[in-house]
């Protein structure tokens, strides 16, 4: 038996998000946001699903913050969303949205958890959309400004700040693939709402040390990881290129303050070339205090003409999948941390997402997903490798603390510890969520 054990002091937490737990919609002057268009359109949802109800967490998170403390979890990653705090996007402030978010971080530093906060986990105002959505730069100087707003309405609370959720998805999957709102499909729109989204990530960072915000700020893009089918050189320069899409594309004008000039040159080939203005490179590249990560899968890629976007094509090996059809691939997540490690130098990490859709429901009034408690055992080996290899993995969330509204997949795929009966909205704690719970609370676990 071996015991693998998690450095002192490490964080265990939760993570969710504003569109996908909290539902009341119209409620307390909340705004449209392009989810709520978005779900409206026939077809871009699973069964026409939509998150006015979701899980309810707006009247129901008294009982959420009930289901954290008895995991025994010391920290939350949550999300505010932007069109409960400034409806319009860029005019007046609400009030009543910072008071809904006031009560909640109350409740959970009245509970021992702390806060790391998401100022943008994809709901953006839908009267911004209206005028550019973050094609346009005055979305980027909104996005600031509203940042500001929460800030200084929480400093002191909250010292845990984040950016921007996964821009790879807010740009590339919402504006190339067009699965996410707001659905387009175009390389040149998607490059540059990429590079919009980090000017706004830099300027808001610079705005935070501006202010002097107590806490630390980071970002949370999603990283996959790709392994070539072959070392063959053309197999390599494939499976880099896929890689580089989520990883360097994203972290290399973060850290390094310039675009990976092999994928700039790619995408130029393809027509698509982002925008640069004189500045944004230094801006974009503002110091963070840490990197949030988030993995769930990775994959096999090996050249192939024609195919897709980089002449590529994944090669099912077989490995095991979760009920969203994602291959279960925990040592990429090791790779992954020490491709970063490497190529960016020392930099607090925190796993702000990590988790698996299956679809069990409660027999008898139990949730038995053992398969869940599989894939979470699998990672956290591969994240404590990580960490024995030297990789500054400071904690973990778990997505998700609740089954809730999965974006276009709606409310079919579940991803969390507890389970969420729609009809209802009872919360039934899953065997996943004891087994993680255990490992909260003792920061080690046995295989
Ligand atoms: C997102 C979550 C989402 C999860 C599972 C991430 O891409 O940040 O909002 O529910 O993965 O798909």
């Amino acid at each position: 038996m071996a015991i693998i054990q998690f450095p002192q002091g490490f964080i265990w937490g939760t993570a969710t998000a504003a569109y996908q737990i909290e539902g009341a919609v119209r409620e307390g002057g909340r705004g449209p946001s392009i989810w709520d268009t978005f779900c409206r359109i026939p077809g871009k949802v699973k069964n026409g699903d939509n998150g006015d109800t979701a899980c309810d967490s707006y009247h129901r998170y008294p009982e959420d913050i009930g289901l954290m403390k008895k995991l025994g979890i010391g920290a939350c990653r949550f999300s505010i969303a932007w069109p409960r705090v400034i409806p319009d996007g860029d005019g007046e402030i609400n009030p009543q949205g910072l008071k809904f978010y006031r009560d909640f971080v109350d409740g959970l530093l009245a509970a021992g958890i702390e806060p790391f906060c998401t100022l943008y986990h994809w709901d953006l105002p839908q009267a911004l959309q209206d005028k550019g959505g973050w094609a346009s730069r005055s979305t980027v100087d909104a996005f600031v400004r509203y940042a500001e707003t929460v800030f200084k309405a929480f400093d002191g609370k909250i010292k845990y700040w984040i950016t921007l959720n996964e821009p790879w998805c807010v740009s590339f999957l919402s504006n190339y693939l067009g699965v996410h709102a707001p659905g387009n499909r175009d390389l040149q729109l998607a490059a540059d709402i990429a590079h919009n989204l980090l000017v706004a990530h830099g300027k808001t960072v610079r705005r935070f040390r501006e202010l002097g915000v107590e806490g630390s700020i980071g970002i949370a893009p999603n990283v996959t990881w790709i392994e070539p089918y072959s070392t063959a050189p053309e197999d390599i320069a494939a499976a880099d290129r896929e890689r580089a899409w989520y990883v360097e594309w994203f972290m290399d004008p973060i850290f390094k303050g310039s675009y990976p000039e092999f994928m700039a040159d790619w995408f130029r080939g393809k027509g698509a070339t982002p925008k640069i203005e004189p500045g944004d490179m230094e801006c974009v590249s503002e110091k963070i205090d840490f990197l949030g990560i988030n993995y769930y899968t990775g994959n096999i890629v090996r050249h192939a003409p024609g195919g897709g976007l980089f002449d590529s094509e994944i090669v099912d090996a077989g490995h095991e999948r979760t009920d969203i059809g994602w291959p279960v691939y925990p040592e990429g997540f090791n790779r992954v941390l020490q491709f970063i490690a490497d190529r960016y130098g020392p930099v607090p990490i925190y796993i702000t997402e990590n988790g698996a859709c299956y679809n069990d429901g409660p027999e008898n009034g139990r949730v038995r997903d053992e398969t869940r408690i599989e894939y979470l055992r699998k990672h956290l080996i591969q994240l404590n490798r990580a960490i024995a290899s030297g990789v500054d993995v400071r904690g973990y969330f778990v997505w998700s603390l609740l089954d809730n509204f999965e974006w276009a997949e709606g409310y079919a795929m579940r991803f969390g510890l507890t389970h969420v009966d729609y009809r209802t909205l009872a919360r039934t704690p899953k065997d996943s969520f004891y087994w993680y719970g255990s490992v909260a609370q003792n920061n080690r676990f046995e295989v």
